[in-house]
């Protein structure tokens, strides 16, 4: 574990500047023989177990948390596009795992999903490799999916960083990891996981919001500087809307894939669970000044998320404008819309301001433990899963209408594929957005299109994890 979050004598703005430069991960092993084809060029080892950490803070006790390699969040995987990654999992933990490589366009094999992909990796002991090559550059993340509401909440979870073969021109590269936490007073996770109530409402919300594992209070600037920052939600169920007072941060990459840069909608940027968005932050302001980032996706609860604080110095280097940065596109096939297939996915279920929707039922598919359903049907565990609620033919065009036709926000993940937003509640995009996982608001709907050309069964889940666990998670086939 980095000395700067256990040890006291570091202040806390000490742990953010040293955590939010991304630090060479120690635990890389030797470059391992991959089982095929192209060889490893990064291998790493990543170890479950119980840790203890300070995430409250300075003043705090430590926490007692479920980490890769001890500490939360996980070790920064980097491999360069068109590689292969190999990592040997080693699960410590009571009870079993797998680790899904979120975003990433890899074989089913290696998705990480239980039942569906592998075999859970048994407790105590347990060990899988997973080793596959990374078609796309860009900020990616790892995260159980077995019992994922309790084992990502307890600290599983970590960034895969898959560098471009031409980096960009900027002074620091740094990851934020956002993440929400329920504490009790002496820094302990509340153990109340399985809430009816949260499931049905909007997830495990909790009162701690870290970064990098940790409350921050401050990250410190350089006047002239410019950064690439990647921010990566790893909450259960926070959405952030962060904004940068005083700043224009031009967002250049939604999940891992480059967009055209441009200023976020409403100068929020929108972050769902699971969600990335990469940004170039110009620390355009003198010394000694300060600014706030602030969270206000709930405009009634608004809260400063860290301070920007600008110290003394200057970058002195003259930056191309943040406006024309664009990363080079990866490899995605472009969906042919004229062609596509239409399919339509309805979710339904959760509270409504009286009670369940349907008098809580809400379709067929339900059974103990179902909250919300896709097309009417719930799953609540990868080892039931119904039949595929989509079967799409590989390598054609498809586009699919989500419905959200609940009181509730939900950001709709797909595995093994990104896909293209192309309309919201009817009104084509002017900036169809290339993501792997749509938030869609209360009763509105999305068009997302795709070409399935990676086959198998891949999950299709909301990724705020007490709806997933509680029906809203289903398969869809590509064959
Ligand atoms: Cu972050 Cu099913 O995934
Ligand atoms: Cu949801």
């Amino acid at each position: 574990m980095p000395a700067d979050v256990t040890t006291p004598d570091f202040s806390r703005r000490r742990a953010l500047w040293t955590l939010g430069g991304l630090a060479a991960v120690p635990w890389v092993a030797s470059a391992a023989p991959a089982p095929t084809g192209v060889p490893a060029a990064a291998a790493y080892t990543l170890r479950t177990g119980i840790a203890r950490q300070s995430v409250a803070g300075a003043g705090h006790p430590d926490t007692s948390v479920w980490a890769y390699n001890a500490v939360v969040p996980g070790p920064v995987l980097r491999v360069r596009q068109g590689e292969r990654l190999s990592v040997q999992v080693v699960n410590d933990l009571p009870e079993e795992t797998t680790v899904h490589w979120h975003g990433l366009r890899i074989p089913n094999a290696m998705d990480g999903v239980p039942h569906l992909t592998q075999p859970p990796i048994a407790a105590k002991g347990g060990r899988f490799e997973y080793s596959f090559v990374c078609p796309d550059a860009g900020t990616f993340w790892y995260h159980p999916h077995l019992r994922g509401q309790v084992q990502v909440a307890m600290g599983l979870h970590g960034a895969l960083i898959v560098e471009e073969r031409e980096s960009l021109p900027v002074d620091r590269d740094v990851l934020w990891v956002l993440d929400d936490w329920r504490l009790a007073r002496d820094a302990a996770i509340v153990d109340d996981f399985g809430s009816m109530f949260d499931a049905a409402h909007s997830g495990r919300i909790g009162n701690t919001v870290t970064i990098n594992g940790v409350v921050p209070d401050r990250f410190q600037l350089t006047p002239g500087e410019r950064i690439r920052l990647r921010l990566l939600n790893v909450a259960n169920a926070r959405i952030f809307a962060l904004n940068f007072e005083g700043h224009a941060p031009y967002v250049i990459a939604r999940d891992g894939m480059p967009c055209e840069p441009h200023l976020p909608e409403g100068g929020r940027i929108l972050l769902g669970p699971g969600m990335r968005a990469d940004v170039i932050l110009e620390a355009m302001h003198h010394a000694g000044s300060s600014f706030r980032v602030i969270d206000d996706f709930s405009r009634r609860n608004r809260y400063e998320v860290v301070a920007l604080i600008y110290g003394d110095g200057a970058s002195g280097k003259a930056w191309p404008i943040a406006s024309r940065l664009r990363l080079p596109q990866n490899p995605v096939p472009v969906p042919d819309l004229a062609r596509a297939e239409r399919h339509v996915v309805t979710m339904s279920g959760g509270m409504m301001g009286g009670g369940m929707m349907g008098g809580g039922m809400v379709g067929r598919g339900m059974s103990g433990g179902s909250i919300w359903a896709f097309n009417g049907e719930s799953s609540t565990d990868e080892q039931h899963l119904h039949a595929p609620l989509l079967t799409l033919a590989l390598g054609q065009s498809h586009a699919i209408e989500l419905r959200n036709d609940t009181a509730w926000w939900h950001p709709i993940h797909l595995h093994g594929h990104s896909f293209r937003i192309v309309a919201r509640n009817g009104r084509p995009l002017a900036r169809p957005e290339l993501v792997d996982t749509s938030l869609l608001p209360p009763r509105e709907t999305a068009l997302i299109a795709l070409v399935a050309d990676n086959p198998g069964d891949w999950m299709f889940h909301c990724h705020v994890l007490e709806h997933q666990a509680t029906g809203m998670m289903a398969t869809i086939r590509v064959a």
